[in-house]
């Protein structure tokens, strides 16, 4: 295998498909195995994030995958979109109240948008999730949205969150910033214009969350064994419903119940979101869904021979070290197989 080192400092971690790729699983494994001291969360509430903790299941649309770590300071970056309603019904659930930050600079999803965004035949021509995401940025650009600092109910966790990230890197605190989606949907480089309404690649993350990319030390990126896609828009080597579900890869939206389509790994679309998201470092989840063999394996040892190669494969191609591999759905079903750093 390639080495990986376990990195303190920033990280960001984005997904290298189309979204779905089990980036909460990997944040959350990483919040309590690092103690992360701060969460950035990007992006909009069309993204649910599965988070499987102590047999509760929770998919969170806003409040960043870090919460189930109780010591992480939550924040939400001023290039979200905010769905209010939802937002304050995770802080609820999950219990984060005070310990959660918002930038008054976010966006804010209101009624209209989700009406426009259901009722548009060119939107669900795309299949979009309906939230309303693409069109508050569309109101963002025009520059007549409103902002989280004209919301009354968001007064009260309302923090410069560029400040507040920069300053915990600063202080060599552990930092996270979660990305949403995968590149394949971003604005810029995915399947236009099958995408969402915003770049989901690294650099945009660190951009929506305040923090240049010269403070960035790792940047991780999450790909499943398998690849999926919600909506509308090409997917190279689609399988038929029949052939996912006997594979095991059929899947149903956390977010939207809607039915995921599924293909196998495409080692040259994971060699591009290597390159345009410039990983440090990769994350491969569900690897007992391709190797049953595996499941909740959590040494690299007791993979099999053809699971081995299969990580080897992925390295040799993207020229990145897998350090975290997924064998199940829960929190600590995971081979960690970075190295503490010296
Ligand atoms: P929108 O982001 O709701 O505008 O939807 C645009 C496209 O992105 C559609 O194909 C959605 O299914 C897809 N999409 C948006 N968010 C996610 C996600 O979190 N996971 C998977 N697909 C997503
Ligand atoms: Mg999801």
């Amino acid at each position: 295998m390639l080495s990986g080192e376990i990195t303190m400092g920033c990280t960001v971690v984005v997904g290298a498909f189309w979204g779905d790729e089990g980036k909460g699983k990997i944040i959350s494994y990483l919040a309590v195995r690092d103690k992360t001291d701060v969460c950035v969360r990007t992006g909009s509430v069309n993204a649910a994030h599965t988070v499987i903790l102590k047999d509760k299941k929770y998919a969170l649309h806003m409040v960043p995958s870090a919460f189930v770590y109780e010591k992480s300071r939550l924040l939400i970056g001023a290039g979200v979109n905010i769905h209010v309603p939802q937002l304050l019904k995770e802080i609820e659930e999950t219990g984060v109240k005070n310990r959660i930050g918002i930038d008054p600079q976010c966006s804010i999803i209101e009624e209209k948008h989700s009406a426009m965004d259901k009722s548009s035949a060119h939107l669900k021509g795309l299949g979009t999730t309906g939230w309303g995401v693409g069109p508050a940025q569309e109101e963002r650009v025009r520059r007549t949205g409103k902002i989280a600092r004209d919301v009354p109910e968001l007064q009260q966790y309302l923090t410069d969150v560029a400040s507040e990230a920069n300053t915990a890197i600063a202080d060599d605190k552990n930092v996270l910033l979660e990305g949403t989606q995968g590149l394949m949907l971003s604005l810029f480089f995915g399947t236009y214009p099958y995408v969402t309404s915003r770049d989901t690649s690294a650099s945009a993350v660190c951009a929506e969350a305040g923090v240049g990319p010269t403070k960035v030390d790792s940047v991780l990126l999450v790909f499943k064994s398998f690849m999926t896609r919600v909506g509308s828009g090409p997917l190279p080597d689609e399988c038929s419903k029949e052939e996912a579900v006997s594979l095991g890869w059929f899947e149903i939206a956390a977010g939207t119940g809607r039915e995921r389509r599924s293909a196998p790994f495409n080692f040259d679309l994971a060699k591009r979101a290597a390159m345009i998201n410039g990983a440090t470092e990769a994350a491969v989840t569900k690897l007992d869904v391709l190797f049953p063999e595996c499941k909740r394996s959590t040494s690299f040892e007791q993979l099999s021979s053809a699971a081995k190669e299969f990580i080897a494969k992925i390295e040799t191609i993207t020229g990145v070290p897998v350090t975290i591999i997924g064998t199940g759905p829960a929190v600590f079903d995971v081979i960690d197989c970075r190295k503490l750093r010296v």
